[in-house]
């Protein structure tokens, strides 16, 4: 993709803003790293913090075949990213003033903490592409639960089991004490996206007209590492332009302009520099 000749600098990004109907707006785990919950990749990310588990790769936390082997695993570390409650960060409350001039397209998330909703974005504007932990599923009889069911399990590093199952698991124990039941059987697994899992559904069911109605995309907090997500930027028709809000720059994609920082602080003077009407909310920021 070539870059835009008429879109260059701030300038731009502001008269673009102004100027906008459907923003296409991805996001990822650095906008929600200034409430102190860590992103993924960076030196202090999450993924660093994994490395006394030893593994070749920290991502096998979220694999699902081995969620399926050993589940203990991920019930290990999930208190970790177990997301705040009633906390947005003055980016979440820059989306929501998008929203609230009609010119959010959509929010594509990659992130499963759900301060979006928080922030006032109403879901028919938020995709959220891993899931989140609103709600949590049993990899055996499928039953659904609310996610809160189970945070005091994985708050105290321990396995969550689902009811049914474990009436099932004993009565199976019950009729034969040697019958082979796997690790995983009856276990709860939140429904944040796991690698070799698919996508949910709502994300494919509008990324393709979102992308044919978009008029500016801008990417915000997010590495760009992870499919099909990080796809989207190549996707956009190349007349749409493109923006970055990063805290480091994003060398595989070709945005018109980068604006690299701590995107709290470029949000908030995108929100200065266009007037009254664009202030961020800041009413309900750390309270908690
Ligand atoms: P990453 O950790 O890969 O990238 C976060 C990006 O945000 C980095 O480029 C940082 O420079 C930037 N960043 C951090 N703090 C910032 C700040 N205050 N202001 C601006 N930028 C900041 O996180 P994601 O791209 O979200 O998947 O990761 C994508 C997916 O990989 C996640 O959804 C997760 C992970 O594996 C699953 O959990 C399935």
């Amino acid at each position: 993709r070539n870059r835009l000749d008429n879109v260059k600098d701030i300038n731009d990004v502001l008269r673009l803003l102004k100027t906008s109907k459907k923003i296409l707006v991805i996001t990822g785990a650095g906008i929600s790293t200034s409430l102190g919950i860590p992103d993924f990749r960076s030196s202090q990310g999450f993924y660093n913090q994994l490395q006394h588990l030893g593994l070749s790769d920290p991502q096998e936390v979220f694999d699902l075949e081995l969620f399926h082997t050993d589940p203990s695993l991920f019930y290990s570390i999930a208190y970790m990213i177990l997301p705040p409650e009633k906390i947005y960060s003055p980016l979440h409350g820059f989306i929501k003033v998008l929203q609230s001039k009609g010119k959010l397209l959509r929010n594509y998330t990659q992130n499963i903490d759900n301060l979006e909703s928080y922030a006032g974005i109403s879901s028919s504007k938020l995709i959220q592409c891993h899931g989140s932990f609103a709600t949590a599923t049993c990899v055996t009889c499928n039953y659904q639960v609310k996610g809160e069911t189970i945070f005091e399990q994985i708050r105290n590093k321990d396995i969550a089991y689902c009811p049914k199952c474990t009436k099932t698991r004993n009565q199976l124990l019950r009729d034969d004490e040697d019958v082979y039941i796997s690790e995983s059987f009856g276990v709860f697994k939140p429904d944040i996206t796991f690698f070799g899992e698919p996508l949910p559904r709502a994300f494919h069911d509008s990324i393709n007209q979102d992308l044919a109605d978009c008029d500016l995309l801008i990417s915000i907090g997010t590495s760009l590492k992870v499919a099909p997500v990080a796809d989207i930027v190549d996707k956009v028709p190349p007349q749409v332009p493109q923006i970055l809000i990063n805290k480091d720059p994003i060398n595989h994609c070709n945005f018109d302009v980068s604006l690299l920082g701590y995107c709290d602080d470029v949000a908030s003077y995108l929100s200065n520099e266009l007037g009254p009407t664009w202030d961020i909310d800041h009413e309900k920021y750390n309270k908690i």
